[in-house]
C-alpha cells in the first residue's frame, strides 16, 4: 500500500469538478484517509513548489495556487503515486490524452485541475507539509484486497 498526495486546485473547486474527480481515483480502487479544504498561503505554496523557484511560471502558479480555496488529500492504495498521475494525464491540459481526468477537463498548463506527488519521496514530503499527524487517518481501509 502506498500514499500521495493530491491538491484539487482553484479551477477545480471553482468549477464544482472536486467529487467528480474524486470518484474517479475512488472508482480505481484508492481510499480516501485524509481530506480538507483549506485558503492555501504564500509560505506554503513557496515551500511545495520551491522546486520550480526562479522559473519563468513561478510567481503565475503561486498566486494561482494561493487565489482561492483548495481541497488537499492523501489517498492510499496499491501503486497509488503511479495511479493518479496515470488517470491525471500529461502536466498541459493540451497535450493530455482524452479518457486521462486532464484529457477531459482541461486546456490549460496552469489550470490542470488536481497535482499529485511524482514520486515516494515527494510523497512523505508533501503529506508531511500539508497534513498534521492527526489529520491522517491511520488505518488501513476494508475491503483494499478486493482492488489489487
Ligand atoms: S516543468 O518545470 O516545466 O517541467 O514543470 P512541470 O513538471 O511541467 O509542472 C510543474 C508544475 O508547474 C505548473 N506549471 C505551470 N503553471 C503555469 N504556467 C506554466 N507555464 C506552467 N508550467 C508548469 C504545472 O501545472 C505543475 O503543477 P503541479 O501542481 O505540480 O501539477
Amino acid at each position: 500500500m502506498q500514499r500521495t498526495l493530491v491538491i484539487f486546485k482553484p479551477d477545480c473547486v471553482h468549477r464544482r469538478l472536486v467529487g467528480q474527480i474524486l470518484s474517479r481515483f475512488e472508482a480505481k480502487g484508492l481510499a480516501v484517509v485524509g481530506l480538507k479544504l483549506i485558503q492555501v498561503d504564500r509560505a506554503l505554496a513557496e515551500k511545495h513548489y520551491a522546486e520550480h523557484a526562479g522559473k519563468p511560471f513561478f510567481e503565475g502558479l503561486i498566486g494561482f495556487i494561493t487565489s482561492a480555496p483548495v481541497v488537499v488529500g492523501v489517498l492510499e492504495g496499491n501503486e497509488a503515486i503511479t495511479v493518479v498521475r496515470t488517470l491525471l494525464g500529461a502536466t498541459n491540459g493540451v497535450a493530455a490524452a482524452p479518457g486521462t481526468i486532464r484529457g477531459d477537463y482541461s486546456s490549460s498548463k496552469q489550470n490542470n485541475l488536481v497535482h499529485g506527488s511524482d514520486s515516494p519521496e515527494s510523497a512523505e514530503r508533501e503529506i508531511a507539509m500539508w497534513f498534521k499527524a492527526g489529520e491522517v487517518a491511520s488505518f488501513t481501509p476494508a475491503g483494499s484486497e478486493w482492488v489489487i
